[in-house]
């Protein structure tokens, strides 16, 4: 294939005192240089310590995966090993990073914050959290304009169904075959693979699951027992699999029939990550209610919102004590929010999003016909792309590949043959010219039987999809 070649970015993962990179953007100024001592005794002890008192097995599959990395240094669009190594960072946590890591304008609102709030009294009124309430209603599209803070996504989704729910006076939750909403309570009912679920079983009754993109097993679900379809407009964890373009309208349809409420789930694909602020405008089609988390926080706090309408609060207003968090949208978080708004809507991320999305497309549809043995489908929006390939092992042993070209790259936990690629929307052409040229190296690398053995790294075999359940 023809990749542009900026001639600035080859990885080398020798030379690495010496790595540069265009380190002015309209976007931040980042760290152009390793600014610590790399340290490969104090990442082998992280590793042990982590092995010993978190989890020893975790340790052995992001090993085989060539993932045992162990953040140091981050900056926008890069990470580096404690070891020294840099990485350009395609997994930004599962799409939390959106303005960049330690986007210096977030850093700089989270230090003033600090130096005059703390996380805040959650039962009394807050300056803060009526801020960014309001500022959520001025960006997120129809009648949305209200909002109750959490901490992660899973609550954010807890609460959505908690209101749907109580606000119908119905039961039943509809939500999709693989896909992801948290492993908080409700989340984890709704959630949409089994290997999460089992342990914990029985969990809420009355949620229903069926397939993603399937209009007509989703028709024959909601009834007027339904109070809400649960669904997120590109699924993440299931494999970047982009609803059809009639699906969501036709679900808001079947909704409004039955009296049901539609809750977009938009903590992966929302912020701009998808080249609008929310996915969901790429399908004209506005929920009842929409959760948004992870990017919120600028990758320093942790900050969750479920947004609904005003009818929809009518619910909550003879109890506003119906839901309690006491972090969620802390004093600290919502300012630290606030400014990552900010920063998304005055430097024109969005559009940036879209327009780097557009040059990753073309590298990666071109290089999926130069390699049709290894990659099966290329799909997704603006900067949320999956690369699926043949088969599964392929997903860890790729990851493996692409960190020996310093590229950090995770593959879907509910679809180990798709490779997430999420970078920061503050990428550059020259960064998204990178990631192709350490696709197509990791492609060469795997081809010359390089690296781990499809054994050593096998998951678990292509799922085979379940027929819709009921729990
Ligand atoms: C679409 C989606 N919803 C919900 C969640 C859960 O968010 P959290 O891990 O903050 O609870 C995630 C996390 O990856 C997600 O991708």
């Amino acid at each position: 294939m023809q990749i542009r070649r900026s001639g600035v970015l080859r990885p080398n993962t020798t030379q690495l005192y010496r790595q540069r990179m265009g380190s002015e953007s309209r976007f931040g100024t980042w760290a152009s240089e390793i600014d610590f001592i790399p340290d490969p005794v104090a990442k082998q002890r992280a590793l042990d310590e982590f092995a010993t008192y978190l989890n020893p097995q975790k340790v052995r599959v992001m090993r085989a995966a060539g993932l045992d990395i162990i953040e140091a240094q981050r900056s926008g669009a890069w990470v580096w090993d404690l070891d020294g190594r840099r990485f350009l960072d395609c997994f930004t946590s599962a799409g939390s990073f959106n303005v960049g890591r330690r986007n210096p304008r977030v850093v700089a609102a989270a230090h003033a914050a600090l130096d005059r709030l703390d996380h805040g009294n959650f039962l009394l009124c807050s300056e803060q959290k009526a801020t960014l309430a309001a500022r959520l209603a001025q960006i997120t599209p129809g009648d949305l304009s209200c909002t109750m803070f959490g901490t992660g996504g899973g609550e954010a989704n807890d609460f959505a169904i908690k209101l749907a729910r109580g606000a119908t006076r119905r039961a039943k939750i509809v939500s999709t075959i693989n896909g992801y909403h948290g492993h908080t309570g409700f989340a984890l009912s709704a959630a949409g693979r089994g290997a999460f679920r089992a342990p914990f079983e029985p969990l809420m009754p009355e949620f229903v699951q069926v397939p993603f993109g399937d209009t007509e097993a989703m028709r024959d679900a909601i009834d007027e027992h339904t109070a809400a379809v649960l669904l997120e407009p590109v699924q993440g964890e299931g494999g970047i699999v982009v609803a059809p373009p009639e699906y969501l309208a036709d679900v808001r349809a079947a909704c409004d029939r039955a009296g049901a409420l539609l809750i977009l789930d938009e903590i992966q694909s929302g912020l701009g990550r998808t080249g609008k602020w929310w996915a969901s405008e790429h399908f004209g089609v506005v929920p009842d209610i929409m959760t948004i988390a992870k990017s919120l926080g600028g990758s320093v706090v942790p900050i969750s919102a479920t947004v609904f309408t005003e009818e929809l609060r009518e619910f909550m207003i003879p109890n506003p004590f119906i839901h309690l968090s006491t972090f969620g949208g802390s004093d600290l978080a919502c300012a630290v929010a606030l400014e990552v708004i900010n920063v998304i809507e005055e430097t024109g991320l969005v559009d940036h999003a879209a327009a780097m999305g557009r040059l990753l497309f073309d590298g990666l549809h071109s290089i999926a016909r130069d390699h049709p043995d290894v990659i099966a489908d290329v799909r997704g929006l603006g900067l949320m792309a999956g690369v699926e390939y043949v088969e599964d092992s392929l997903g860890p042993r790729m990851s493996y590949h692409l960190s020996q070209h310093g590229v950090l790259a995770i593959y879907s936990g509910n679809q180990p043959a798709v490779m997430r690629l999420m970078p920061s929307l503050v990428i550059e052409e020259s960064e998204v010219d990178y990631l192709l040229h350490a696709m197509e190296s990791a492609l060469k690398d795997l081809k010359a039987g390089e690296g781990p053995s499809e054994s050593s790294t096998r998951t678990r075999r292509r799922p085979v999809r379940p027929a819709p359940t009921a729990s």
